[in-house]
């Protein structure tokens, strides 16, 4: 294992947890999300997404949600940006650090954003480009690397091609996503290993979903291999709607527990992610994390 024992958890629940509920949640209520994961001590908190809002109308409000943020100095608060359309959007509420988002599967593609991967990455050209000139932090997430909910088999090797092409492209972190939860740490080591021989360990981080239950297991055969970077949602928030049937993402009080079992530090408070975890599964009627839940009863 690597001897460094820091890792970034990056929390999603605001981004990918809220995307995914059937009804719209308040603006307020997402303002209030935020403002508390970031008295957690999370450093990165995902906080919605400038797409179309046919697409995904629960996200429609992303412009109000920036300009009632009372950013944390020292939390980032990146967004996702689909097109240069989004990119402008982005902009103009003051946003310095973006996430493009494309698929190992042509299939989930076409459903999730319409377009073929090489449409996609075409279309991210000129966002990275603006990104580079307006000094912008840009991650590139890579869908379905373990598995698709349309194609099924997903070639490692097609994993590999699109995470090359957005790290080329200039994307500064590549987020490898299990979308559907499918993954077993036998895969989840074997895609990590492949796309780390062309892309820096350091610069990636994986994004699992917890549909089977495997996502801890999985992140941990992955930071085995020295990665530093997990993406996680409080209480297990999540999913997408353009991958039926998949649950949410692993809970970040579950990734943070395991975490500090390891010695590894994330600069997270426990308890406080708990406390925002059964808030919020409260106000969206879910479930608590697993550790969520335990860590509540012993204190
Ligand atoms: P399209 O229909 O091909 O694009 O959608 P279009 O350019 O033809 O535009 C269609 C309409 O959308 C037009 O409106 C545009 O103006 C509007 P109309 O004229 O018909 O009224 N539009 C926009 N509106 C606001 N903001 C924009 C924007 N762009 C176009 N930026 C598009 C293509 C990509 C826009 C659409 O498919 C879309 O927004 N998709 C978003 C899908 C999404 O957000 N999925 C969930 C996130 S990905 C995920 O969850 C996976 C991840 O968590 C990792 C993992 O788990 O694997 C990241
Ligand atoms: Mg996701």
């Amino acid at each position: 294992m690597s001897r460094d024992n820091r890792v970034r958890v990056v929390e999603v629940g605001p981004r990918d947890g809220l995307q995914n509920e059937p009804y719209t949640i308040p603006t307020a209520v997402k303002l209030d999300l935020i403002q508390r994961l970031s008295e957690t001590g999370l450093g990165t908190i995902e906080a919605t997404s400038f797409v179309s809002d046919r697409a995904i109308p629960q996200l429609a409000d992303a412009e109000a949600v920036f300009e009632g943020l009372h950013r944390k100095h020292g939390v980032h608060y990146p967004a996702l940006v689909p097109n240069e359309r989004g990119y402008d959007r982005a902009r103009a509420v003051g946003i310095d650090e973006i996430a493009v988002f494309t698929a190992a599967s042509e299939a989930f593609n076409q459903r999730n954003i319409n377009c073929s991967i090489e449409d996609s990455l075409r279309r991210f050209a000129p966002v990275l480009r603006r990104a580079r000139e307006d000094g912008v932090r840009v991650r590139g997430y890579v869908s379905t690397v373990m598995g698709c909910p349309y194609q099924g088999e997903v070639p490692i090797a097609d994993v590999v091609r699109v995470s090359e092409a957005l790290f080329e492209a200039g994307c500064a972190e590549i987020s490898l996503g299990d979308t559907i939860g499918v993954g077993t740490p036998q895969k989840a080591r074997q895609v990590l290993k492949a796309v780390a021989e062309s892309i820096p360990v350091d610069a990636l981080a994986v994004h699992f979903h917890d549909t089977y239950g495997q996502a801890l297991a999985n992140i941990l055969v992955c930071l085995e291999q020295g990665v530093r970077v997990v993406d996680s949602a409080v209480a297990g928030l999540g999913g997408c709607p353009y991958a039926r049937g998949a649950t949410g993402n692993v809970a970040t009080e579950d990734v943070v527990y395991m975490l500090q079992g390891m010695g590894m530090e994330t600069g997270i408070d426990l308890v406080a992610v708990a406390q925002v975890g059964d808030w919020i599964a409260g106000e969206l009627g879910r479930p608590r994390s697993r550790t969520g839940q335990a860590i509540l009863k012993r204190n």
